[in-house]
C-alpha cells in the first residue's frame, strides 16, 4: 500500500469529510456539524490522513485542563478504507505531534459508545484505562405533542427545587477542589467531551446557551453549603437532527428527575423546532429517567440509543 500522510485539515476537505462520515451513527453524528467551526479554534486541531489524492481518515484533538490533557475526537476511517490498520497509523502519527508540539500533554482522554467494538479493540490494543460509565436516555420531542404546559405540570408535582447558575457561580463554586468530588473521576462530561472539573475549564463547560443548574446558590455556598447536584445541557446539532445533552450529576433520585425535567423546560425554550432530548447519568437513575420521560412526560424513545451507554477512557503520556 502507497504511504499514507497525514497533515491538518483545511476548508476544503470538507467534501471528503462528509464522505468519510456517511453513514455513521445513523444520522446522529456530530463531527460535520462542527468541522468548519473547529478549524476556527486555537484549542482544536483536526488531522486528516491521505492516501494518493484520497482523504481516508480523520481525526480531532482538543487541548484543555490547563494544557496537560487531548481529548480525542470524531476518530474516523473511510468506509472503503477499513480494517486495514489505518486507525492506528492516524493514531500513532497524532500522539508524536502530540509529543513534538505539545511537551506539557501528560494525557489523552476520550468518550466512546459502549459497544463500539471496533473502537473498544483499538482501546484494548493501546492499554487506555476505563474511567468510568455514563447512561444514556434518549427521547424524541415533538412540539405538536408535548405543550409547556403540560412539562409546568410534571415539574410542579416535585416539592424540590434547583436554580440556574451563573458563569461565575459555576466558575466559584462548581469547579472547586471539595465540590469537584461530586464528578465521577472528577470530569464534568460536556455534549460527550471530558473535561476536568478545573476552572481553567471554564470557557469550554460554559458557553453562550449552556443551562447549567444546581440546588444551590451563590449565598448558600457563602454560608458553607455546598451543592449536592449539579446539570449541564447544551444545544448540540447532529447531521439529522437536533439534540440537546444533558449531563446530570447527582446521588439523590428524586433532585436526578427535578434536574431533568428543568433541563427539557431549557430546552424547548431554546430549540425551534423538533429535537431529541438526551441525558447522561448515574445508571441507577436509568428507570427512574425513563418512567419519568416516558409514563409522565409522554415522549417516545430513540432507538438508536437504547443499548450502550458512554465510556471515558484515559491514557497516561510518558513526559
Ligand atoms: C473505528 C474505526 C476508526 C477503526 O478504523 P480501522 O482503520 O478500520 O481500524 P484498524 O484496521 O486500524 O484496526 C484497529 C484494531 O481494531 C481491530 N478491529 C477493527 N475492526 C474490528 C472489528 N469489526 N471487530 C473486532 N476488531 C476490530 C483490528 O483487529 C485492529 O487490531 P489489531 O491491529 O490488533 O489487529 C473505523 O471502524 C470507523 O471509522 N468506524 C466508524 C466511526 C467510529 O466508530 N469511530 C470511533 C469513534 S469513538
Amino acid at each position: 500500500m502507497k504511504e499514507i500522510t497525514i497533515r491538518k485539515a483545511v476548508s476544503s476537505d470538507f467534501a471528503a469529510v462528509l464522505e468519510m462520515s456517511e453513514g455513521i451513527y445513523n444520522g446522529h453524528d456530530y463531527f460535520p456539524c462542527f468541522f468548519h467551526q473547529w478549524l476556527t479554534k486555537p484549542n482544536r486541531t483536526i488531522f486528516v490522513a491521505q492516501y494518493g489524492e484520497k482523504l481516508v481518515g480523520l481525526r480531532a484533538i482538543h487541548i484543555v485542563d490547563g494544557g496537560e490533557t487531548f481529548i480525542s475526537q470524531g476518530l474516523r476511517i473511510h468506509p472503503r478504507f477499513r480494517g486495514l490498520g489505518l486507525s492506528t497509523r492516524l493514531i500513532d502519527a497524532i500522539h508524536k505531534h502530540i509529543r513534538q508540539e505539545y511537551p506539557k500533554v501528560c494525557r489523552e482522554r476520550f468518550t466512546t459508545k459502549s459497544d463500539n467494538i471496533e473502537r473498544l479493540s483499538i482501546q484494548k490494543k493501546y492499554g487506555d484505562t476505563a474511567l468510568f460509565e455514563r447512561d444514556i436516555l434518549a427521547f424524541y420531542v415533538n412540539r405538536e405533542t408535548l405543550k409547556p404546559h403540560h412539562l409546568e405540570a410534571v415539574a410542579g408535582t416535585f416539592d424540590l427545587k434547583v436554580k440556574a447558575c451563573s458563569r461565575l457561580f459555576l466558575y466559584n463554586f462548581i469547579l472547586n477542589d471539595s465540590v469537584a468530588n461530586m464528578f465521577p473521576g472528577r470530569t464534568i462530561v460536556v455534549d460527550w467531551e471530558p473535561f476536568e472539573a478545573l476552572q481553567s475549564n471554564i470557557d469550554c463547560i460554559f458557553e453562550e446557551g449552556d443551562c447549567v443548574f444546581s440546588d444551590r446558590d451563590a449565598n448558600d455556598c457563602s454560608t458553607g453549603v455546598l451543592p449536592k447536584s449539579f446539570a449541564h445541557g447544551r444545544r448540540s446539532p447532529r447531521v439529522k437532527h437536533m439534540h440537546w445533552v444533558a449531563s446530570i450529576y447527582t446521588e439523590d433520585p428524586v433532585m436526578f428527575q427535578v434536574h431533568v425535567v428543568e433541563q427539557l423546560r431549557r430546552a424547548y425554550e431554546q430549540i425551534e423546532g423538533d429535537f431529541i432530548f438526551c441525558t447522561f447519568h448515574k445508571d441507577r437513575h436509568t428507570n427512574w429517567g425513563k418512567k419519568l420521560l416516558e409514563e409522565s412526560v409522554g415522549l417516545k424513545p430513540v432507538e438508536f440509543f437504547r443499548d450502550f451507554g458512554l465510556m471515558m477512557f484515559e491514557r497516561k503520556f510518558p513526559k
